[in-house]
């Protein structure tokens, strides 16, 4: 009944870590020849929680140099930054009144970044899912490729579309389906293998950047931490074993490879050896990537203009999507 679309979204709060390209981007670039596909910088996400002003456009110039970087091709697909459309905010402000604040109590998102200072959060920290099926839903995306850690936002998403198409009596929004796939859809520290690889780790050394240099992805690797037992012989000798279990996810996801080949590769190699291997492979993957995006970063003014015509492109679409929400709704309209 829904057209096939998809849509998804990436904060320019920082810079992109592998976790980004083998989680989302990476996947990304091979839905592309499925699918109608919508690529976000969403600044206005970003947001919820302080940004240099200053950084700002730099940063969200970067991921789109990141997104094109990683094959994905700007003529083919949407890709523009979320502020351009003030479509989005519009529909969240919707959202935010079907939403019920115990749905977004429960968001684990939300008590993470918000930490033990709630008090001191933005309320926009707290309304940030909603913002996100916004973003979806005014485009009617029926497929949402993401890592791991956006499915509790997506099941949230299901429930705003459900609760307003139940309200309201109009199937209006579709119930999107999470696209999560690979073998790394949750890459994790390099320091700590119980926590994810994130861009706003004060750690440099707990990433790999996408525009790390070979030395620096080399030096984290070595000092990636791992524990003293040699690599086991199937994948159940992973449990509890985070740390060598995301080394080798993120083998397997860099070589399009499933982590049982990996595991039966390297049986009872110790750590050193692989890590070698590991960083010749990372180095080869995210090279041309790092040199492409400083390539890309070299005109901004042209990545800019990348960004102002996705705008008006995704405004087309969504336009009419608001349009008929305003109808249902009950607003008058001119
Ligand atoms: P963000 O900017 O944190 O991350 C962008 C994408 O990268 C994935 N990702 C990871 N995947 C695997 N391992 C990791 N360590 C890792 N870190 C990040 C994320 O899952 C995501 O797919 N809320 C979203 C942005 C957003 C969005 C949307 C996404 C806003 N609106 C609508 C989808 C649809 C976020 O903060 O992603």
């Amino acid at each position: 009944m829904f057209q096939k679309r998809i849509f998804s979204g990436v904060q320019p709060s920082g810079n992109l870590t592998l976790g980004n390209y083998l989680g989302a981007l990476r996947n990304f670039a091979k839905l592309q020849n499925d699918f109608e596909c919508i690529f976000c910088m969403v600044d206005l996400h970003a947001i919820t929680v302080w940004q240099d002003p200053k950084e700002m456009a730099r940063q969200t110039l970067e991921v789109a140099a990141g997104m094109i970087a990683s094959g994905i091709d700007p003529t083919r697909n949407i890709l523009f930054n979320q502020s351009r459309n003030p479509d989005h905010a519009q529909l969240a402000w919707i959202f935010n009144c079907v939403a019920r604040v115990g749905w977004l109590n429960r968001m684990t998102q939300f008590k993470e970044k918000a930490g033990k200072d709630r008090e001191n959060a933005s309320v926009g920290l707290y309304v940030y899912p909603n913002l996100m099926a916004a973003d979806i839903l005014v485009y009617k995306a029926t497929h949402v490729p993401v890592g791991d850690d956006q499915k509790q936002h997506l099941e949230l998403t299901r429930d705003i579309a459900q609760k307003f198409n139940n309200d309201y009596a109009a199937e209006l929004f579709p119930i999107t389906e999470p696209l999560i796939f690979g073998a790394a859809t949750r890459v994790m520290s390099l320091r700590d293998g119980t926590k994810k690889m994130s861009k706003s780790d004060p750690s440099d050394q707990s990433r790999i950047n996408m525009n790390d240099g070979p030395d620096a992805i080399a030096d984290k690797i070595r000092r990636a931490r791992t524990d003293p037992h040699p690599m086991p012989d199937n994948v159940a000798g992973l449990e509890d074993r985070p740390e060598a279990a995301n080394l080798i996810g993120i083998y397997a996801a860099l070589s399009d490879r499933t982590r049982e080949e990996i595991v039966t590769e390297f049986a009872g190699a110790q750590f050193s050896a692989f890590k070698t291997k590991l960083t010749d492979l990372a180095v080869s993957v995210l090279g041309p990537i790092g040199s492409s995006m400083q390539r890309l970063m070299a005109d901004p003014a042209e990545l800019d203009r990348i960004l102002d015509r996705g705008a008006v492109k995704a405004r087309e679409l969504s336009a009419p999507v608001l349009d008929e929400v305003y109808r249902t709704v009950g607003f008058l309209k001119s």
